[in-house]
């Protein structure tokens, strides 16, 4: 059964990169052309002119006068073949397998953005990379053995085929039957390489993962004097990869050496022949020369399979994973017909609502909870009670098992991901920038917003004195993941890009927690400016923060266990007034 899937999995490998050749069929046609000729030509036709020319020097009649067409001949046919068809399919080859590069890359970038939120948190984006760079390289060497190696081969192998059974039928039949059991025993025997190949590329995709995951993390890395430790568990996942390559070796090894004794067989069958014709007097020195060095030929042809057998299982095995991703259903998609976005006034309601990361382990259980129109709620609670998954579940990152989530009376999931997330503004909890521009990083919120218009968010958001301040201003680049900026100055930006979106729910996610208090104050002025009209949620830990909200909501594993505004919490001496006391300084202590 398991050897099963995987053998689908090589046809489908094998036809995803076949496919390809609709990128750009005349380019692929020009190539095959133009290899065909290069192998009818070299390997039939000027065997042909040289045999001529044998037959006439063993007769003893060669002279310049007759003998230098033949030659002509020869070297014409030689110059076609393989200095211009070669020159010709490389261009092409240049040309068709960078248009299938180019188009898979945005195939791969329009899937890689439309998985779900959840995917992403459990793929590493080191290893997509490496998944990405493994497909585009093999789709090079892919098209490559194809049209350099596999069609001269069936050239060869046909013309030089159909030449002798003119002059030798019975070896030819011999010759073609030898070449198809061959060619289907090393197509058996590569699938069969296949799986191993597979395991070879998910290891090393593994350990590429690996490394960037320690690279991204160097800072941590550091302050814990862990280099040594890294090291050491970079090295296994060598040397699992490394393990899988040797078995991979092995298995090369054993079919190629089995694959040059039947070469060898042929090779022997055809002097053979030879000496059985000369003995019989079926041929003279011109003829035989024909059949060995035809014979010769198609060996030659025969053993470049054998060697291109490694490159081949690899090209399966580098482009399987990423193939695979492809090809993997979205997890999370759009309604088949989506419904007209009505949201304006931003009322939301949670019926019932049933969700768990894990599939045993519910998070939320018949959750219910209704905003109205323009409320402003705080939402509060233990680190782990479930706020920042309840603001993705409104966001629809994820989809909730069983229950509805309304805004203004339409359920999310009959709308598009696009409309639904058009009308939230949104600031993570740990907002990480894109390594552009300072500019470019804001705009994100309102595409086509310009400088005046950015610089007015950017003071509202206590962000244009800092900006203004670095030595390239708003053209300033961040840093991957913004690590030129400090955590503050990110959360300004990323305020700013959230208040650039005007729209009717804003969502913020512990958006002030990195900011001092006199920051904090100068945002909360801007963002009670900004939720004007406006629901909102507001998570935070700070409880001063949220003091204002018309009603604070008190989470606990999943659960409201109290709601209600400040005053009024204050006063139930429950959690949230044990919490209040319990704030040293202004911090929630968990
Ligand atoms: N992608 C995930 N996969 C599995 N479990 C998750 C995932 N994200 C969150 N969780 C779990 O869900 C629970 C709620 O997490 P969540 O991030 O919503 O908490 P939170 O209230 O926002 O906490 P904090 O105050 O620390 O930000 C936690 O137990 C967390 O471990
Ligand atoms: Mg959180």
């Amino acid at each position: 059964m398991k050897k099963n899937i995987q053998q689908i999995g090589s046809i489908k490998v094998i036809q995803f990169l076949f496919k390809l050749y609709k990128v750009s069929p005349i380019g692929v046609l020009g190539m095959v052309i133009s290899q065909l000729s290069f192998a009818i030509l070299t390997t039939t036709i000027a065997p042909i002119f040289i045999s001529k020319l044998m037959t006439q020097i063993a007769r003893g009649d060669a002279t310049l006068n007759n003998s230098v067409g033949l030659l002509i001949g020869y070297i014409i046919a030689l110059f076609f073949g393989d200095i211009v068809a070669v020159r010709i399919t490389l261009a092409l080859a240049y040309i068709v397998e960078s248009k299938m590069q180019a188009l898979t890359l945005e195939k791969i970038m329009e899937n890689q953005t439309a998985k779900s939120f959840n995917f992403h948190s459990n793929h590493m984006s080191g290893g997509i990379v490496s998944d990405t760079n493994k497909l585009i390289g093999s789709i090079e060497r892919f098209w490559d053995s194809l049209m350099f190696t596999a069609t001269p081969i069936i050239g060869a192998v046909l013309s030089v085929t159909i030449a002798l059974s003119f002059i030798y039928w019975q070896y030819a039949i011999v010759l073609f039957v030898l070449a198809l059991i061959i060619t289907i025993l090393i197509i058996r025997f590569q699938t069969s390489i296949a799986p191993i190949s597979k395991k070879v590329s998910i290891r090393s995709s593994a350990q590429t993962a690996y490394f960037a995951d320690v690279i991204s993390n160097i800072a941590t890395v550091k302050a814990f004097s862990n280099e040594k430790y890294e090291l050491k568990s970079y090295k296994n996942k060598i040397d699992d990869w490394k393990t899988a390559t040797l078995k991979e070796m092995r298995s090369v090894l054993v079919i190629t050496g089995g694959f040059g004794l039947m070469l060898t067989i042929m090779n022997i069958s055809a002097f053979l022949a030879a000496i059985l014709a000369t003995q019989y007097k079926i041929a003279n020195i011109g003829t035989i020369y024909l059949v060995i060095n035809y014979t010769l030929s198609v060996v030659i042809q025969l053993w470049t399979i054998s060697s291109i057998t490694r490159s081949y299982i690899r090209i399966i095995g580098d482009a399987s994973p990423m193939i695979t991703m492809l090809n993997e259903p979205i997890d999370l998609l759009d309604p088949k017909n989506p419904q007209k976005v009505q949201i304006n006034r931003g009322g939301i309601k949670l019926e019932n609502i049933v969700f768990g990361h894990e599939q045993n382990k519910l998070l939320f259980n018949k959750l219910n909870l209704v905003i109205k129109p323009g409320e402003k709620i705080g939402l509060i609670g233990h680190s782990g009670s479930g706020k920042t998954t309840l603001t993705r579940l409104l966001l629809r990152f994820i989809d909730i098992k069983s229950g509805r989530i309304l805004i203004d009376n339409q359920d999310i999931t009959s709308i598009t991901q696009h409309d639904l997330r058009s009308k939230i503004a949104y600031v993570p909890q740990e907002p990480v920038l894109f390594h552009r521009s300072i500019r470019e990083n804001i705009t994100y919120g309102e595409l086509d917003a310009n400088l005046d218009t950015i610089q007015a968010i950017a003071k509202m958001a206590s962000a244009h004195d800092f900006i203004t301040a670095l030595p390239k201003g708003y053209d300033t680049l961040v840093g991957e993941r913004g690590v030129k900026l400090s955590g503050g100055q990110r959360q300004r930006i990323a305020i700013a890009r959230a208040m650039l979106k005007n729209v009717p729910i804003l969502i913020l996610d512990e958006a002030t927690s990195s900011l001092d208090s006199e920051s904090e104050n100068l945002i909360q002025k801007a963002l009670w400016k900004l939720m004007e009209n406006k629901t909102a949620i507001v998570v935070a830990h700070r409880l001063s923060t949220i003091q204002r909200m018309d009603r604070i909501i008190v989470m606990e594993n999943g659960q409201i266990i109290e709601e209600g505004s400040h005053k009024e919490l204050i006063h139930k001496n429950g959690v949230y007034t044990k919490l209040w006391s319990h704030q040293s300084g202004d911090f929630l202590k968990d």
